[in-house]
């Protein structure tokens, strides 16, 4: 097989594809007609010698070597990007663009340090997609952004993963709770009260039940909701507790709105990090904004100890 003969508008269209999983999407974002998109993922699939794409039901899917194709043309475009971004920092950090993919829980600070970032970068355009674990895992497989922001990056060798804030993971309820101003309360007694949950997929679910699980418990979930707020809603209106990052119930805890529960083993003190494929060429941008938050990250330890 000679991938000689693929083109690069082939490679880009089979690209597009693969991330809309829709022949009408992709000619939409490509401004082409559906025809023209067949068309040229029936080339490259000549080119390859075995089809890229199958129809089941009214899905579209990719084939084992579709997918090794797709994941090589991630590769070749983001290669493409990195090397607009770095004939861009010939003339510094000017112009350029930044990706970042966050977890739903961090998007309570991030936006307010990229923010911090963008004024002293205006000139870099920056796109910011908010998902759970699962779905920012995803995007990282699928290398769809620069950078991801999440609370406990994968067990692989292939992932590196630089911390830069503390992420605690607190217990909560609503003021007038039986539980509420109790000293040292054990897991066992929380795993009784009604339990408010993320969906399946987040971050924060997991770590609440393996919170649970090491002493040999499950909690009872009453709800599953897949969204912070929805829980702290619920949590007001006496539904049940929950388990949630501390930066995400901030204001409520401060207001008095919600009270923080004294539990045996909490809060559970993880970390945020920045991630990304350990191959990955990151471009400028990127790297600028990983090291505005490596340097965020070494100021804030600094003020806490008083150095
Ligand atoms: P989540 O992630 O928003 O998916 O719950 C938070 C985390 O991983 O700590």
């Amino acid at each position: 097989m000679s991938l000689h003969h693929a083109t690069l508008r082939q490679l880009k269209v089979f690209d597009t594809l693969a991330i809309h999983g829709s022949v009408v999407r992709t000619a939409e974002a490509l401004h082409l007609t559906p025809p023209a998109v067949s068309i040229q993922v029936k080339q490259l699939a000549e080119t390859v010698g075995q089809p890229l794409v199958e129809q089941i039901g009214k899905r579209l899917h990719l084939t084992a070597h579709g997918r090794v194709v797709a994941r090589a043309c991630r590769d070749i475009f983001g290669r493409i990007e990195s090397l607009g971004q770095e004939l861009a920092a010939l003339q510094g950090l000017e112009s350029g663009s930044l990706s970042v993919a966050i977890i739903t829980t961090a998007s309570y600070f991030v936006p307010r340090l990229l923010g911090d970032f963008c004024e002293d970068h205006p000139g870099i355009a920056v796109a910011m997609h908010v998902g759970n674990r699962e779905t920012v895992l995803e995007r990282m497989e699928r290398n769809e952004d620069d950078l991801y922001i999440l609370g406990q990056p994968p067990d692989s060798a292939q992932i590196t993963a630089a911390p830069f804030a503390p992420n605690l993971l607190v217990a909560v309820a609503y003021p007038g709770h039986a539980l509420a101003g109790e000293a040292r309360i054990s897991p066992k007694r929380l795993a009784r009260e009604p339990f408010i949950a993320r969906e399946l997929g987040s971050g924060t679910r997991r770590a609440a039940e393996e919170f649970y699980a090491e002493s040999g418990l499950v909690p009872s979930i009453r709800m599953e909701l897949g969204s912070n707020e929805a829980i702290k809603q619920s949590i007001a209106g006496h539904l049940g507790i929950s388990i949630l990052s501390e930066s995400t119930v901030r204001g409520e805890l401060a207001s008095g709105e919600l009270v923080r529960l004294d539990v045996e083993g909490l809060p559970l003190r993880r970390q945020w990090y920045a991630a990304c494929p350990k191959n990955k060429m990151l471009s400028p941008a990127a790297k600028a904004f990983r090291a505005f938050l490596e340097n965020r990250a070494q100021v804030e330890t600094r003020s806490a100890n008083g150095t």
